[in-house]
């Protein structure tokens, strides 16, 4: 089958930096598929790049079977959705609002049933819909930058590092929901260091090593893997 989403050899440089030499990835429709790596590796430069927010030296990204626009609206506008590394929620913005401001592409248009929908899926957001988002915990603020990204109406959501920070029984309730989000048709891209709840969770995944992929496999195939343990599970 044609996959959802078609990485093929990118190249990313920061001035002298190469952040990512030739990075191929595929992500079928209806999947979790996991990429981990290291500080450093290049995780978030790669979903930076499929969002639009970094331009590429070279290389191709597709989604369902077309190039991606360049433009990070039309990106968003196309499906594909980015929860940003540490949250990013607006502190001075209610939770009502920052959602909000996840769902500005439709204007208006069953607004509040999309708000519906995150009430129900993370209850806490509706306890606090009033409740500036500053005042939020930091798992409380993962759930939220979650649901605006659920606002924006993705088939594809790019997660990078949900787990950073949290408390293990918080990052399960996470991976709870991530599972959730997966089962109502929402295809995910998961960017994570945490690599054995990542592993965990995924259909397939991708170990990225400074801007190079090196291994990929299922879940379960790298959980087994010595050098995945070693590097990556404490051995
Ligand atoms: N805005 C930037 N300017 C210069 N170098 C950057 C920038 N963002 C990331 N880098 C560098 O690019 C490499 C990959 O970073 P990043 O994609 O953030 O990795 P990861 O998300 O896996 O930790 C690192 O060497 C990092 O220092
Ligand atoms: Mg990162």
């Amino acid at each position: 089958m044609e996959p959802m989403l078609k990485v093929t050899d990118l190249r990313v440089n920061y001035g002298h930096i190469e952040a990512l030499r030739g990075v191929s990835i595929e992500v079928q429709k209806g999947q979790i598929v996991s990429i981990i790596g290291a500080n450093g590796a290049g995780k978030s430069t790669l979903l930076r790049t499929i969002s639009g927010l970094v331009k590429s030296l070279g290389g191709k990204v597709e989604f369902e079977g077309e190039a991606l626009p360049a433009k990070p609206s039309k990106i968003v506008a196309k499906g594909v959705v980015h929860v940003p590394e540490g949250r990013k929620t607006f502190s001075g913005l209610t939770i009502r609002d920052n959602l909000l401001v996840g769902g500005y592409l439709y204007k208006g248009k069953d607004l509040e049933k999309d708000l519906e929908e995150q009430y129900s899926l993370f209850p806490i957001l509706r306890e606090r819909k009033d409740q500036f988002a500053g005042t939020l915990s930091g798992g409380e603020q993962q759930m939220l930058a979650v649901a605006r990204g659920l606002m924006s109406r993705p088939k594809i959501l790019l997660l990078d590092e949900p787990s950073m920070g949290l408390a293990p029984l918080i990052v399960n309730q996470i991976y709870d929901l991530i599972r959730q989000i997966r089962d109502r048709g929402i295809t995910v891209l998961l960017v994570e260091q945490n690599a054995r709840k990542a592993l965990g969770i995924c259909d397939y995944a991708y170990v990225l090593e400074n801007g190079v992929i090196n291994l990929s496999g299922t879940g379960d195939e790298l959980l087994r893997s010595d050098a995945v343990r070693k590097a990556y599970l404490g051995g």
